[in-house]
């Protein structure tokens, strides 16, 4: 897939959220292993510092639904080491329920963490990328920003927005190096899909297996969770040179998911 070789990453400083578990801490050790310098960011400070001593990376706990921590985990990188030059916006959450049942504090919270966290972050080190001439976005959507599924309202909002919002940066970005590109997985297998297998099974009344083969895999034309290395493999080659071209985009990895 042309992914960048050790030395091309050597001199890159990358920031990826979520990167205490799942898909943000296998993308932290794959831009680590290929000599990137990692700024970890998460809520989740105790898993976040086992992969800062793991990936020799900074770790900055911050809150994304919060303003001032999205500035204050850019301020550190920038501090720490005077540039960006990948950005990973990954975090994120789910919450399943109708929506008469659905919160507004949730859906606040939701539309905070997944749409406007990776806005802000973008907007934050836009200045460092455009003055390098590089910069390269990578926002993790989902297939969930391309077609719906029931009682995920704001998680679904969130994701379409977050496809807008890449073509919308990858547009402004062209005139000065700076690629943005969306990766739409279908289910990872990671601790937030665990977490809803389990409360499916529950609710249906139907065993974990039957959750994953007939709920999740259901409309997909491979059966079997995605393992979340396939999604940081993905982020690799989108961070490369041989991505140089490659913008606006919004990469399926979903088994077939939304090809019917
Ligand atoms: N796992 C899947 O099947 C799947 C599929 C498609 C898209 N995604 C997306 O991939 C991303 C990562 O998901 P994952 O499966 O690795 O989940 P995960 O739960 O394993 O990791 C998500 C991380 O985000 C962090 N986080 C949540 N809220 C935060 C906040 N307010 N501030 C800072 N950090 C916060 C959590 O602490 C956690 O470490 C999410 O955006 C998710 O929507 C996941």
């Amino acid at each position: 897939m042309g992914n960048p070789q050790k030395s091309e990453l050597g001199d890159k400083i990358a920031i990826v959220t979520g990167a205490a578990s799942g898909i943000g801490w296998n993308v932290a050790m794959a831009l680590a292993r290929k000599g990137a310098k990692v700024v970890l960011s998460d809520l989740n400070e105790k898993d976040g510092r086992a992969i800062e001593a793991e990936t020799g990376g900074l770790f900055v706990r911050a809150d994304l639904s919060r303003r001032a921590d999205c500035a204050g985990l850019v301020d550190e990188a920038m501090r720490r080491f005077g540039k960006v030059d990948i950005l990973v916006n990954n975090a994120g959450f789910q919450h399943v329920s109708p929506i008469e049942r659905f919160s507004e504090d949730m859906w606040n919270q939701m539309i905070s963490v997944m749409l406007t966290a990776p806005f802000l972050l973008t907007r934050y080190v836009w200045p460092s990328m455009k003055a390098q001439g590089r910069g390269r976005i990578v926002n993790v959507a989902s297939i969930h920003g391309l077609v719906a599924s029931p009682c995920k309202p704001a998680y679904i909002t969130a994701k379409h927005g977050l496809l807008g919002f890449t073509k919308a940066a990858a547009l402004e970005g062209g005139a000065h190096g700076i690629t943005v590109n969306a990766i739409c997985p279908a289910y990872v297998r990671t601790p937030l899909v665990d977490n809803q297998i389990a409360d499916q099974a529950k609710s249906l009344g139907i065993p974990a297996e039957d959750v994953i083969s007939k709920v999740m895999l259901g409309p997909a034309a491979i059966k079997h969770l995605i393992e979340p290395g396939e999604v940081a493999e993905m982020v690799l080659y989108l961070c490369s040179d041989a991505a140089r071209s490659v913008t606006g985009a919004s990469w399926t990895i979903d088994l077939g998911w939304t090809s019917q």
